[in-house]
């Protein structure tokens, strides 16, 4: 089956988070299992590509205002896949991929729009796949133009759709009369279709017109149905229950492994973790602490710093943690606040919390190696990846019990010797704290931690079970749209609003 991911962010040509990973990594995983698997992406300044050619010319992307046109390069293919980019350098030519610090970039909806609707152009050219896999709200655009604007192509009749959530939290919300300029219909400003509290929303679009719906993690799929983390959107997920699905994601061995690491100064397994000391005292040494006990524990973290990823708790506890025997490496960008924060905890609590503000790919690798703990406290977390890579590395997770954290870390119980990691459920700064104190507990006794680290070493979180899962769902939505017009109740939801 021919399947075409339509996304704003890949490895290795741009990332701003997971979704970029998972990106890079199912459709190899699919091409595997022998499907035939197209990307589409936007082409940012910062992707770069060895040998560009260019495969269309020219797409006319009508705006009320004016046309504009774009075309389509590609990179060749990999491991199977191949990578198309949309080339529309006012667009995407750009310091950053969505916004700067100053804010979103203002045109974000023209920008994605035009993005989707060159898609569903080049893919006439190119090669209509059975099914577009569509993913956050970047490319949400695309299932709302197939079943309106593109009803009756004939092109696209048969053409299935997959939309999957990586954040509710991110929706692509603009004001009415960004349709007309798009040239989308009016009508799609009614509550059954995009609109949100008087605005345009774009995630909202995809979850009305789109054949399937999955997210990333079992737990999730059902949180999102919640007013507690629906953002809004849990009834128009709860409507289409019989078509939402999760998915855990997997991750690529072939990035993250102590085994292969080629950012880790020394390798290592279960059966030898020697290595590891070496890389703790690198990381260490990345982060300017020079003069610490190697037996004392370091807590790592790598992450957006946004609101999601619950480090206001930290802030909360600081004080309290800093006279525990631990330090404290983390690794983060993103919201100002939160940049602030970290750096203040750091001129406090300088012996006890070594803090980059940065994006950097080699420094998150090493403090996978390198750290004896992972610490991701989240409000809420879709799947999350690093505490999946910390776990390939011996590096235990200690976790907030939410969605894809939850899903993927058993609790350690010292008497059994079975888990792989620490979770607490209440967010408060007193239940991280107390799940701390636990695992710096638990890390005193070195014989039945390097249990605890072996389980977690042994987990398999690759790719095959996830995408092998949706392959299924592809069927079942290709299978629908062959069997007749109104495939949404054939796959089982109620009819179109
Ligand atoms: P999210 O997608 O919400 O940011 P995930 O845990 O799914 O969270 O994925 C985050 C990905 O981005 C991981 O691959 C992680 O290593 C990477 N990452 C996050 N922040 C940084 C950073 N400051 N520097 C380098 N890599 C980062
Ligand atoms: C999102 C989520 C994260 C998830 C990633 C990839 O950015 O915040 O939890 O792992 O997407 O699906």
């Amino acid at each position: 089956m021919h399947i075409a991911f339509v996304a704003s962010e890949c490895v290795p040509f741009a990332k701003t988070g997971g979704l970029a990973d998972v990106v890079g990594a199912l459709p190899k995983a699919l091409a595997s299992l022998g499907h035939q698997v197209s990307v589409y992406l936007p082409r940012y300044r910062q992707t770069k590509l060895a040998d560009p050619q260019t495969v269309v010319r020219s797409i006319t992307v009508p705006f009320d205002d004016t046309y504009r046109f774009c075309s389509v390069v590609t990179a060749g293919s990999s491991a199977g896949v191949r990578f198309y980019f949309v080339d529309y350098p006012p667009y995407f030519d750009r310091e950053a991929l969505y916004g700067t610090s100053a804010g979103d970039y203002p045109d974000n909806a023209e920008r994605f729009a035009l993005f989707s609707r060159a898609v569903l152009e080049a893919s006439k050219v190119l090669g209509v796949p059975h099914v577009f896999h569509c993913h956050d709200w970047q490319s949400a655009l695309l299932p709302v133009m197939l079943r309106t604007l593109y009803a009756e192509d004939p092109a696209f009749r048969e053409v299935a759709t997959t939309f999957t959530i990586h954040n509710m939290g991110y929706q692509g919300l603009f004001p009415p009369d960004i349709l007309p300029l798009l040239m989308l219909p009016w009508d799609l400003l009614t509550i059954s279709k995009m609109e949100f509290f008087g605005q345009v929303n774009f995630l909202k679009g995809a979850l009305v017109f789109s054949d399937f719906i999955t997210t990333v993690s079992k737990k999730y799929s059902l949180e999102i149905q919640t007013t507690e983390y629906g953002f809004g959107l849990e009834g128009v997920l709860r409507n289409r229950a019989a078509t939402v699905t999760g998915i855990l994601n997997g991750v690529d061995y072939d990035e993250w492994s102590p085994q292969t690491d080629k950012f880790s100064v020394a390798k290592y397994s279960p059966q030898d973790l020697s290595g590891k000391e070496k890389c703790k005292q690198d990381l260490l040494n990345a982060f300017g602490v020079t003069n610490a006990d190697p037996k004392v524990p370091v807590i790592g973290i790598v992450s957006r710093f946004a609101a999601q990823k619950g480090f206001d708790l930290i802030a909360q506890i600081m004080d309290r943690l800093a006279r525990e025997e631990m330090i404290v490496v983390a690794l983060g960008a993103g919201d100002k606040p939160y940049e602030e924060m970290f750096q203040r905890l750091n001129k406090q609590f300088p012996n006890k919390i070594a803090v980059k503000v940065a994006y950097d790919n080699a420094i998150a690798h090493k403090i996978e190696a390198g750290a004896d703990m992972f610490l991701m406290p989240s409000r809420y977390e879709p799947c999350g990846l690093n505490q999946i890579y910390s776990l390939k590395y011996g590096t235990v997770p200690i976790v907030r019990a939410t969605g894809g954290l939850d899903d993927t870390i058993e609790p350690w119980d010292a008497r059994t010797g079975k888990g792989t990691g620490f979770k607490f459920t209440e967010y408060t700064g007193e239940a991280l704290l107390a799940t701390v104190k636990q695992a710096l507990l638990a890390f005193r006794d070195q014989s039945s931690w390097q249990t605890l680290m072996r389980n977690g070493m042994g987990r398999d979180f690759s790719w095959g079970a996830s995408a092998r899962e949706y392959g299924k769902i592809y069927d079942r939505v290709r299978q629908a749209r062959a069997n007749g017009s109104n495939t949404r109740e054939s796959v089982g939801v109620a009819a179109h609003p």
